[in-house]
């Protein structure tokens, strides 16, 4: 074990958002599945459903129906900033909400599973750290989410393998990071928040 990498890999994960058009291995998605399918789950309860889309005709298919569902939708005072923010950007007709990554994993799990955004939670951070780990980028994309009862995008997915019973509780974008030396930028932000207090 090494407790310093692990940190290291930890600390330099951000979030990348411009991707280049170069596929992913499918043995480096097969990795960050795995890391994705190791996360624990409440009572070890192992319900977490990774919903891979690396089909280009697919993903442009949900991004237009992503697009054409918050298009109907209003922005309301005290909307959260980056739903408002979809809301706004679907209007203006050229809304890509997985920033064209070659791979969009969707996490899902049971919709009446107490533990749901929780064990997803975990699965979605052991990718985002293996990602990193590979060279890849990742950033962590709601969207779906936030549209997971939404009956065009419900059915859409039951098309894809999701069932009825089951939620999308987070994506996760993963590609080649667009950068100068083609690597992820890896420099933390700086925690000013996430305070931790000792009790004695
Ligand atoms: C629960 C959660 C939801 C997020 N949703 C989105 C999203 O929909 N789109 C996006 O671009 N980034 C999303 N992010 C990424 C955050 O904006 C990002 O982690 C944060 O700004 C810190 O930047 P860093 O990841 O580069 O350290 C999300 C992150 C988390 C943990």
């Amino acid at each position: 074990m090494n407790a310093a990498k692990a940190l290291e890999l930890i600390k330099s994960r951000r979030s990348t958002r411009k991707y280049t058009d170069r596929p992913v291995e499918p043995e480096k998605l097969m990795q960050i599945l795995e890391a994705g399918r190791y996360a624990p789950s409440g009572g070890n309860s192992q319900t977490t459903h990774f919903l891979v889309i690396s089909n280009k005709e697919i993903l442009r298919e949900l991004a237009v129906l992503v697009m054409q569902e918050f298009s109907k939708m209003e922005v309301t005072e005290n909307m959260y900033a980056s739903i408002a923010n979809s809301i706004r950007a679907s209007k203006g007709g050229k809304y890509i909400f997985y920033y064209n990554a070659p791979v969009l994993i969707l996490v899902a799990n049971q919709r009446d599973y107490g533990n749901n955004m929780a064990d997803s939670a975990c699965a979605l951070e052991n990718m985002m750290i293996m990602a990193n780990a590979l060279d890849l980028g990742s950033c962590w994309i709601n969207q779906v989410h936030w549209l997971t009862d939404n009956p065009v995008i419900c059915e859409y997915l039951s098309g894809l393998g999701l069932s009825g019973e089951e939620c999308v509780c987070g994506g996760l974008a993963v590609g080649y990071p667009d950068t100068e030396d083609g690597l992820p930028v890896r420099s933390p932000l700086p925690r000013k928040g996430n305070p931790v207090t000792y009790a004695e």
